[in-house]
């Protein structure tokens, strides 16, 4: 079985299809395809599909270019007809692994991929998971289910597990540069797996099991998600204590080793460090171990916009200003710089935060052109919020501006010159324009 495998991914004879195309599905199969293989995507989401099979991309990171070539020469299509899985030799699921309103896993969309893989496994397929989960998914999830249809792992199929970690965003590495983590539930599985990601990225890390590529991601992600947890407490106190943290951490960074610099910021967002440690701390307890410094860093990263909220209310008192009736303009909605990902925005709570004590709220996004509260987690009106363009008319108008997200496309400068009263979450104005502002600026 294993041999069979191999050697139709190093002839590319093997057809690939992966599950979910979103921000990691889709440059994984456009990956696969611009290796010289067949690549299939499966997308419950038919006008996802249809955008792809017309040649355009919706990740900004895939260029429309890259999409249409290789749908024109017949590499890539897109279906949501799961019937094609049959055709497949290789399956990679990248489906969503949010959570429960509990803040427990749901897998749900896990177990509806593998539900159809189910349906069409044959003899001689590799099967690969991606999203992100809790240490065990693997083969005390999947293995059972696949198992159900009478064919046997390792005699009729492969299994693995590959954690993703793909940085939308990042110029400098995407999905070919970025080192590959592969545990295999066996070890022919591993073999199998390592050699056909070895075919699109450089380096690739094999371990002994599914699991500990499972727990790897998420030490990844937690280690990100404790160290924001500590550089966010750092900034707390040091605005308690009127020092500033960003000087702070630039010179403790200056120590050429034993410290890495980590930056506070108005909250974390995203499909992965605000949830993924949840899926560790999760399965911890059910071994009856408690997790500390999970929850300890979900703590104070979920008060950090009620921080942001705090300081515009302190700005605009010392201005003689109430919150009520102030017009707050938000710089930038999407969770991080440079893409158009609200997922888990910290930007959502401030925006409710602000408008929930009468604040009349606005934002400019050149990314995001509108938001919708219905999954944040708010307790606002929930009605959706449209980007306003930044005009200087705008910006005189702000009682206050708050910069949550530093896109770089920004003329910082011309906010400066224009507003009386800047909340800076993310050191976007440098010292340089601080010095020329006529503007009260208050940072973390
Ligand atoms: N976004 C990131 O930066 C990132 C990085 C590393 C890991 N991950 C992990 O990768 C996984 C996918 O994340 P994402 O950001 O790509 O999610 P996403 O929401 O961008 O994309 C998931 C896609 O799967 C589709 N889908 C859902 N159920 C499906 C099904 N049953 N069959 C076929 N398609 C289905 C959705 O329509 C969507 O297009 C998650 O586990 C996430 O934690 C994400």
């Amino acid at each position: 079985m294993n041999e069979q495998i191999i050697s139709s991914i190093t002839s590319k004879r093997a057809r690939i299809g992966v599950i979910g195309l979103g921000y990691v599905g889709l440059p994984l199969v456009v990956e696969f395809a611009r290796n010289g293989f067949n690549a299939v995507g499966f997308e419950v989401d038919a006008a996802k599909a249809a955008r792809i099979n017309s040649g355009e991309s919706y990740i900004p990171d895939i260029p429309t270019a890259a999409v249409r070539e290789l749908v024109d020469s017949k590499r890539l299509h897109a279906t949501t007809n799961f019937d094609e899985l049959r055709d497949c030799d290789a399956i990679i699921i990248c489906v969503p692994t949010p959570l429960r309103k509990t803040k427990e896993p749901d897998i749900s969309y896990i177990m509806a991929a593998a539900e159809q893989i189910k349906r069409c496994l044959r003899s001689g397929q590799l099967i690969v998971l991606e999203s992100t989960t809790y240490p065990g998914t693997t083969d005390e999830v999947l293995l059972p289910m696949l198992e159900e249809t009478g064919l046997k792992l390792d005699r009729d199929f492969l299994l693995a597990f590959s954690p993703e970690r793909v940085d939308p965003g990042n110029p400098t590495f995407q999905t070919h540069n970025i080192p590959k983590v592969v545990g295999g539930v066996t070890e022919d599985s591993t073999l199998a797996a390592a050699h056909l990601y070895s075919q699109i990225v450089k380096d690739v890390h094999s371990v002994t099991s599914a699991r500990v590529a499972e727990a790897a991601k998420l030490l990844e992600n937690t280690f990100r998600a404790v160290n924001i947890g500590m550089a966010n407490e750092m900034a707390r106190l040091c605005y308690a204590l009127n020092i500033d943290t960003w000087e702070v951490i630039r010179a403790a960074a200056t120590k050429p080793f034993g410290f890495m610099p980590f930056y506070p910021g108005p909250g974390i967002g995203g499909h992965c460090i605000p949830l993924d440690p949840h899926y560790l701390s999760w399965k911890a307890r059910q071994h009856g171990f408690d997790s500390r410094f999970i929850g300890l860093a979900e703590e104070v990263n979920s008060r950090m916009p009620e921080h942001v909220v705090q300081l515009v209310a302190d700005g605009l008192n010392d201005a003689r200003k109430p919150m009520k009736g102030s017009r707050v303009l938000l710089l930038g909605v999407a969770y991080k710089k440079d893409i158009d990902d609200v997922r888990e925005s910290p930007a959502l709570s401030i925006i409710d935060r602000l408008q929930a004590k009468g604040a009349e709220v606005r934002y400019h996004d050149p990314f995001v052109t509108k938001v919708h509260f219905e999954d944040a987690h708010t307790q606002g009106s929930g009605e959706p919020l449209e980007s306003v363009p930044l005009t200087d008319d705008e910006l005189r108008a702000a009682d206050a501006v708050v910069i949550v997200t530093d896109h770089s496309n920004i003329d910082y400068s011309r906010v400066c010159r224009l507003t009386p009263l800047i909340v800076d979450t993310r050191n976007a104005l440098n010292g340089e324009l601080r010095k020329g502002s006529v503007a009260q600026i208050i940072r973390l």
